[in-house]
């Protein structure tokens, strides 16, 4: 890169052009300056695919496995496939900087973001996280890993105090980013909680000392969204660029105003530009600069997101031979989340999909018309009402499925309408303005008769109409945090009797408040049906009469999502009494685990197989069952610890004073529980073949480890490494093996350059298998 060239624009810039330009345009975008030949650099969220720059169904993107589940295959070669896809999704949607991946760590598995990140391990983060950020950035598109740092969990996210030792901080915390700016990420997010007394946009010593000059960053430092809340203490920090730019942004005017002043030097400010000309240079986005390389979604985008999903999902436990299932003549799948399937987590990692493959979906294309599915949910545990589903409406301007939405300036003249495929919206920036009140309506025709669930869902005022049923309410947040209140608001429910077949018209009202910088509103519903108890019953009587049951559970986007943390790790609802009386029904009972974060499985020993799924994206339920029928290998290994139960389990709460103490210091994860607090440690995850270790030899900082299929199918295993010393354990390195059945092979693992010497060294297939000793030597 020729910087004298950036120097050179950046020389033709006044003062307010170059604090303008630090501070967000828009949610998602920088200010264009034509005259230095710059366009507006256009960001996006996220780890699971990239949104674009609305929250629009009509705007659709491809749904990954959630970034954990990427992390259980354990394989950086396909964390750089799947992130150099996001890259060109992000082509696609003339996105210049992704904010992904993120890099925090799995301190405690009730975080709410525990899903968006990779895993407990900071040398498994570190490895996937450089692959997906070299990925992405091979598009030509800046990664943005995040949140820097000590966002582990969500609670008071944004005030918290993370107080970290420094060998936690240096061992743990930081690595991931040190690696990721090593592999060369363009951009980092910082985040809004403090560490060590400092917020992290305030954070001298992380920004500047370490992050740019000891680790030498040469990208942009972008704020969360709305996460500076100073003008010079966050400028003289070291942060670049502050979003998304609000009215209230405490840059912008008052940034120019501070370096008027002197309190803010302007050779300060002319590195923050230099910065994002460079980052605009990488991206293709400064005139002068080579254009990054062509890239768009490849054709064979759906079955790369399948084949990751099935590399990605753990098979935790399988008796006496139970999977591959055996081409059942008749196949109970039971359990809520075979229906009302969970592709992702919620939050500002979302996105709009074209489409999401349920396990019913993909149970029926796998084992075709021999096979008998009788699916029945169960039990409800979701929270909230899922949308009204298009299938039952008609758009009254076109005769189309779905709702038309109208938005009405405060003289009731109508600025702008439109045609969409939802009954959900939500609206970062984006209501057209002058917006006083939006008007959903659609016709909606009921499948049967009975009593039917409306409900609103929104914060603020609203009036719902359901034929004669009118319900006019207020509906306030009860959660401070504003993505939380925008993304998982309230919900108002109305009871409406109605027939079958007889079109009845459906309208929601909504006024926003003055100056909301979002909306997020929509009509739920739910059709009539049978009381709890007697939907359980219909599952267990299907279990009875069926083959094998197949049963899918698992969290929802209310449970895993942004804002807020787990208050426990059960399964919502009665979805472990379903389990344990499936399994009492059908000895051939399977479960599948549709959830990003570790839940308790109390019933894990009643059942024959435990098929962890994640939230493996839209082409999960393909996934699913290629591994049940054994198309596919379930080729993931757990990357974080499953706990047994809530004993050892860390808190995600901060102290009355804001604090959170990181007191257990290096001591995460398989570090810090002990085996009688673990389900499946670290590591596991099974296969359908078995495998022999043979050999460890290390030599030069790279071990070799050869191992044996001993079954009769093709397999892959992740070959673990893990150092002991001192009475402590960790992942020294991992390697995927792939080899037929008979056959040897031999892994080379990079070793992490940091491990304590001397220590011994043992390979294997999980953390609690070297306890006990496979495979070993000793390094000094
Ligand atoms: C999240 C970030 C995200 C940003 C923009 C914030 O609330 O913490 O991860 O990139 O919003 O959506």
């Amino acid at each position: 890169m020729d910087e004298s060239r950036l120097r050179e624009r950046l020389a033709d810039l006044t003062l307010e052009e170059k604090v303008h330009l630090l501070t967000g345009d828009g949610f998602w975008t920088l200010r264009p300056i034509p005259r230095i030949g710059l366009r507006g650099l256009v960001m996006s969220d996220g780890p699971s695919g990239v949104r674009g720059t609305t929250w629009d169904e009509r705007h659709t993107s491809l749904l990954f496995p959630n970034p954990t589940a990427l992390a259980a295959t354990w394989d950086p070669a396909l964390a750089e496939r799947i992130g150099r896809l996001n890259g060109a999704q992000a082509r696609d949607k003339g996105v210049h900087v992704q904010l992904a991946p993120t890099i925090n760590l799995h301190r405690t598995p009730l975080g709410g973001r525990h899903f968006e990140n990779f895993s407990e391990d900071p040398l498994l983060t570190a490895r996937v996280g450089a692959a997906f950020v070299k990925g992405v950035q091979s598009a030509g598109v800046a990664a943005t890993v995040k949140h820097f740092v000590g966002n582990d969990s969500e609670t008071a996210r944004m005030s918290y105090d993370a107080r970290i030792g420094e060998e936690a901080l240096d061992e743990l915390y930081l690595r991931p980013f040190e690696e990721a700016v090593k592999a060369g990420a363009w951009a980092v997010m910082a985040a809004y909680n403090k560490v060590n007394g400092t917020s992290m946009t305030e954070n001298r010593e992380l920004l500047t000392g370490v992050l740019k000059e000891r680790w030498g960053f040469d990208g942009v430092v972008v704020s969360d969204w709305t996460a500076i809340r100073s003008t010079e203490e966050s400028a003289g920090a070291g942060m670049d660029v502050e979003m998304p730019g609000l009215p209230t942004s405490p840059w912008r005017d008052r940034l120019v105003e501070a370096v008027r002043a002197g309190r803010v030097a302007e050779e300060l400010i002319d590195d923050k530009v230099l910065r994002v000309l460079r980052l605009a240079a990488r991206v293709g986005a400064l005139d002068g600069f080579p254009d990054p390389p062509p890239v768009t979604t490849p054709s064979d985008a759906r079955a790369q997101l399948r084949e990751a999903a099935a590399q990605a999902a753990v098979l935790l436990r399988n008796e006496n031979g139970a999977l591959p299932l055996n081409a059942p003549r008749r196949l109970a799948v039971i359990g809520p989340n075979a229906v009302r399937f969970s592709a992702q987590g919620g939050g500002s990692a979302h996105v709009n999909p074209d489409r999401v493959v349920t396990p019913v979906d993909g149970l029926r294309r796998a084992l075709g018309d021999g096979t008998e599915l009788i699916v029945r949910p169960g039990v409800y545990p979701h929270p909230r009402l899922a949308p009204l589903p298009l299938a039952l409406t008609t758009e009254p301007e076109t005769g189309e499925r779905g709702v038309r939405l109208d938005f009405f300036d405060a003289g009731g003249t109508l600025i702008e309408s439109q045609h969409r495929k939802a009954a959900h919206f939500v609206f970062l920036g984006g209501i057209p303005s002058g917006t006083a009140r939006i008007v959903a309506r659609t016709s909606m025709t009921p499948a049967e008769d009975g009593v039917h669930t409306f409900a609103i869902a929104g914060a603020g005022e609203y009036e719902l109409r359901v034929a004669e049923t009118r319900a006019a309410v207020t509906l306030t947040p009860d959660h401070g945090d504003p993505v939380e209140a925008l993304l998982r608001p309230p919900e108002h429910r109305v009871e409406v009797d109605l027939k079958a077949g007889a079109p009845v018209p459906v309208e929601l009202r909504y006024t926003p408040a003055p100056r909301s910088f979002g909306a997020a509103f929509g009509i739920g519903y739910h059709e009539p049906r049978p009381a709890e108890d007697d939907a359980l019953a219909a599952a267990v009587a299907a279990a009875r009469d069926a083959d094998a049951a197949v049963v899918v559970v698992g969290t929802n986007d209310d449970v895993e999502s942004e804002g807020f943390d787990r208050t426990s790790l059960a399964l919502p609802g009665r979805q472990d009494e379903l389990v344990s009386a499936v399994a009492a029904a059908n000895p051939r009972t399977v479960v599948v685990v549709n959830a990003g974060a570790p839940v308790l499985m109390p019933w894990r020993d009643e059942v024959a197989a435990v098929l962890w799924a994640w939230l493996p994206g839209q082409e999960g339920g393909d996934a699913v069952a290629d591994v049940l029928i054994g198309a596919a290998e379930p080729g993931g290994r757990l990357p974080t610890t499953f706990p047994a139960s809530h004993d050892g389990v860390l808190s995600p709460v901060p102290a009355e004073d804001g604090t959170l103490d990181y007191a257990e210091g290096t001591a995460i994860g398989y570090r810090h529980y002990t085996s009688a607090q673990v389900a499946y440690p670290f590591g596991h995850g099974l296969g359908y073949t078995t495998w022999e270790y043979e050999s460890l030899t290390v030599s030069g900082g790279v071990a070799e480890v050869t191992v044996h299929n001993t079954g009769s199918r093709a397999g892959r295993e992740v070959v673990q490494c893990y150092a002991f010393a001192g009475g402590t354990v960790r992942l020294a390195g991992s390697a995927v093996a792939e080899a037929a059945p008979g056959d040897s092979v031999t892994v080379r693992i990079t070793l992490d350059e940091r491990l304590p010497v001397p220590c011994a060294l043992r390979a294997g297939r999980s953390v609690t298998d070297l306890r006990t000793g496979t495979t070993r030597t000793d390094i000094g």
